[in-house]
């Protein structure tokens, strides 16, 4: 059966993107573009265009408001804007949230050797570079990157994060392990946003049988 698929955010640079590659996806339909610079308010494509999913990279400021109003309208939501705080959007009912800060798989791969590296090494800090427009700082894969790494060696603080605004970049972390006389570095390059659309597909496929309300991180679903 057709995913009927709605973007928020969508003349935006990652929401265009999505647009495009859920065009492109013999399962799935493109049934509204929502943006303020569309002219298309949320409430309005959900009730006119019903979507089974919504996709939202809008703003840190818009984000759990367009989670909650999805939601009550019965539209699960794959979320990948971040700089939001999750507690806005926890116990919601009515749909199903899936939240990834990056949909790389290469993302994903990089927090998972990182959190088997902290297990063994005394020492980490992360520096990610963005572009030069990106609004929440640290990133939200730093910050879940740091989480896992405290996670896997609870005993020591979380990691520093170095924060990195260029224009040129695209998405680059590197985490950085020391111990005696010796370093360990785990790096990741999204070097065009196409890298982060197999990921947000395979979202959009599986959230509405997630079996929890609200998921985070891409692992979940690989
Ligand atoms: N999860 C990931 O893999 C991943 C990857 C890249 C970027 N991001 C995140 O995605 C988000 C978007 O990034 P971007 O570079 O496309 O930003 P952008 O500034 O290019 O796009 C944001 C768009 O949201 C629109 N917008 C503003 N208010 C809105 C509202 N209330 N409802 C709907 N849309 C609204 C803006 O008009 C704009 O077009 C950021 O939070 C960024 O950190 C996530």
């Amino acid at each position: 059966m057709t995913i009927r698929v709605a973007v928020s955010g969508a003349a935006g640079r990652m929401g265009e993107t999505t647009c495009l590659a859920v065009q492109n996806a013999p399962d799935m339909e493109l049934v509204a573009r929502i943006d303020p610079t569309l002219g298309l308010e949320l409430g309005a494509a959900l009730r006119d265009h019903r979507p089974d999913v919504l996709v939202d990279f809008s703003l840190p400021t818009s984000a759990a408001e367009n989670i909650r109003s999805a939601v009550a309208a019965g539209v699960h939501v794959v979320v990948g804007t971040t700089g939001f705080d999750l507690d806005e959007v926890r116990g919601l009912v009515g749909a199903n949230v899936f939240v990834a800060p990056n949909f790389a798989i290469g993302a994903v791969l990089m927090m998972s050797f990182a959190a088997q590296a902290a297990r063994h090494m005394r020492a980490a800090e992360i520096i990610e570079r963005h572009h030069e427009a990106k609004l929440d700082v640290p990133s939200g894969t730093a910050a879940l990157t740091a989480r896992r790494i405290h996670e896997a060696a609870p005993d020591r603080p979380s990691p520093p994060i170095h924060s990195v605004r260029l224009p040129g970049l695209v998405a680059h972390q590197e985490v950085i392990f020391g111990d005696l006389g010796q370093t360990l570095t785990i790096r990741h390059d999204s070097l065009d946003r196409e890298s982060f659309m197999p990921g947000v597909l395979l979202a959009i496929r599986r959230v509405r049988t997630q079996g929890e309300p609200l998921l985070v991180g891409l692992e979940a679903f690989l």
